[in-house]
């Protein structure tokens, strides 16, 4: 099967298994609070990201030569769900104060500011529910499941990163090298390298070949968000599907802020080679997952 077939299957197959581990009502229909919240959870589920992270969890359980992609998929909804919440949350009018998410009004513009604050809290909790329905009899790998994509979040990486991100805020001026990757590091690249570490677990790789999935999404996540920042500042509302531009008006501290866009296209292609190297030690046929560092890499929005 070629690369772009694959992808396509992957991502068909993802889209259905949000729509089956993200309830549409409450077990009360007539409960006001918890079904306007699935429809927010659903709204934002639904617009139809790249589902990049939930891929990369489906193409690393299947290193191993078997066919994961049944096993797999909770865990790459579960990565997706986080993903959503993270950014319903960063569009929120204390954080990035964004009007436009994949094409659509952003979850505070659809509903209202209470209702995305509260979708994004219970997009998490579903998260840790879907891998403890699904892996729960596996006792052992559902454990190490939970506890990497809580430590993915955390104060130390995901939230810990946006919180960098806001407070270097109109300080892009002054910023050190070391505080820019931190924030990259952290508010984007703890969810792909989890999202790589959570399918080599599900498809039983070994400690060392989990460490080696880890490196190459540290480099992968690293060169993600700095494309994120260079199409921030290069490519159109329209082809983005959130509004163009934010970064520099924000005054936010990002690589292509900072740096310019030249030397963070050269940054970008860097690391990607720095994965695409770590990828190559893996065992199995990393093809796919070669090709999809390409695709991500070359990617429009
Ligand atoms: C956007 O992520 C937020 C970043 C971490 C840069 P994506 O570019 O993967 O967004 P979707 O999921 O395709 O909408
Ligand atoms: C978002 O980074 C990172 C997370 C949501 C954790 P950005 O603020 O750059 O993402 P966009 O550009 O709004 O998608
Ligand atoms: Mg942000
Ligand atoms: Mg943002
Ligand atoms: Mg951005």
């Amino acid at each position: 099967m070629d690369y772009q077939t694959k992808l396509k299957n992957q991502v068909m197959q993802i889209e259905s298994a949000l729509e089956q581990w993200v309830p549409a009502l409450a077990d009360d229909r007539n409960l006001m609070g918890p079904n306007r919240l699935h429809q927010a959870m659903r709204y934002s589920l639904q617009a139809g990201g790249k589902r990049l992270r939930p891929v990369l969890v489906l193409t690393a359980a299947e290193l191993g030569g078997k066919d994961r992609t049944p096993t797999a998929m909770a865990a790459a909804a579960a990565v997706e769900c986080i993903h959503t919440y993270s950014l319903i949350h960063d569009d929120l009018p204390c954080m990035d104060n964004d009007d436009l998410r994949r094409g659509r009004p952003t979850c505070h513009r659809q509903f209202d500011e209470v209702t995305a604050l509260l979708a994004g809290d219970a997009l998490q909790a579903q998260a840790f529910i879907i891998i403890a329905e699904a892996y729960g009899e596996q006792s052992a790998l559902c454990v190490s499941l939970l506890r990497e994509l809580a430590q993915a979040i955390s104060a130390q990486r995901l939230v810990g990163g946006q919180m960098q991100d806001l407070l270097a805020e109109k300080q892009a001026h002054r910023i050190t090298a070391p505080e820019l990757d931190y924030i990259h590091l952290n508010k984007t690249a703890a969810m792909i390298e989890v999202s790589l570490v959570l399918g080599g677990l599900i498809g039983g790789a070994s400690p060392a070949t989990v460490e080696t999935l880890r490196a190459s999404g540290r480099h992968l996540g690293l060169a993600f968000q700095i494309i994120d920042d260079i199409l921030d500042a290069t490519v159109s509302t329209d082809v983005l599907g959130k509004t163009a531009g934010k970064d520099a008006k924000a005054c936010k501290a990002t690589y292509a802020t900072v740096h310019g866009i030249e030397f963070c296209r050269q940054r970008a292609a860097e690391e990607t080679q720095a994965a695409q190297r770590t990828i190559a030690t893996l065992p199995g046929d990393v093809s796919h997952l070669l090709a999809l560092t390409r695709h991500m890499l070359e990617r429009g929005h």
